[in-house]
């Protein structure tokens, strides 16, 4: 999607897709994480998501296009970040949690540092199709082999409402994420008011992803 679109929502205060919790299809499931140091969270909004792996001992990094979600994030948990810049972000970072201002796309693994494990959450399905295969590509570019992935995806019939979030299946799960391990986790009926208002009850699913 066009930067501008996003940044229009985030001034707008369009921001359904923000829980304002932790996911619970993934916080059932938060375990997987165990011994795992580093997060990278990708399209990270202002998400509690990233608060909740902060207290489960994680470290995390968190990249976001919106510079004003970034200053949420932190503003809202009382929290002062350090701001430092980069060729690619600026980069806002305190007590474990780092979070890159800046494209997803222009952010390199130099950037990142290590990391050892991704959490996608309203992310990949956030993009159009023409766009989730480089996303893909790009995150695997950030993590090394056999780090875990968790991801979060809905699926719905696609022509009843248009995107974001868009729906992506299974099948395309498998297809984007070849030569990894995908494993369905659970999968739970998303009852959020943004899908009943087109009178949807999507799929939502979680995966664990071993790269
Ligand atoms: C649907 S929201 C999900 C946010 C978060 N993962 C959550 O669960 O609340 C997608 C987010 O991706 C951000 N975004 C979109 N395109 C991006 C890009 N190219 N690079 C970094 N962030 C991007 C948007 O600003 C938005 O905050």
């Amino acid at each position: 999607m066009d930067p501008d679109f996003w940044k229009a929502r985030w001034a707008e205060g369009r921001i359904g897709f923000h829980e304002g919790h932790a996911n619970a299809l993934f916080a059932r499931h938060a375990d997987a994480f165990a011994g795992k140091s580093r997060i990278l969270v990708p399209l990270c909004g202002k998400s509690e998501d990233m608060a909740y792996l902060a207290s489960r001992g994680h470290e995390v990094c968190g990249i976001e296009l919106v510079e004003d979600a970034v200053r949420a994030f932190f503003q809202e948990h009382s929290i002062e970040p350090s701001v430092r810049k980069t060729d690619h972000a600026t980069v806002y970072e305190a007590q474990g949690i780092t979070i890159f201002a800046g494209d997803v796309f222009s952010v390199t693994r130099e950037d990142v540092g290590a990391v050892d494990a991704l959490y996608d959450r309203a992310a990949l399905v956030a993009l159009p199709a023409e766009l989730r295969k480089k996303y893909v590509a790009h995150v695997r570019s950030l993590l090394p082999q056999g780090a875990l992935g968790m991801l979060v995806a809905f699926e719905y019939p696609q022509e009843r409402m248009p995107g974001p979030p868009f729906s992506v299946d299974e099948k395309e799960v498998r297809s984007l994420y070849a030569g990894a391990q995908v494993e369905l986790l659970e999968e739970a009926a998303a009852n959020e008011h943004r899908f009943a208002q087109a009178g949807l009850v999507p799929t939502e699913r979680l995966y664990r992803i071993t790269l």
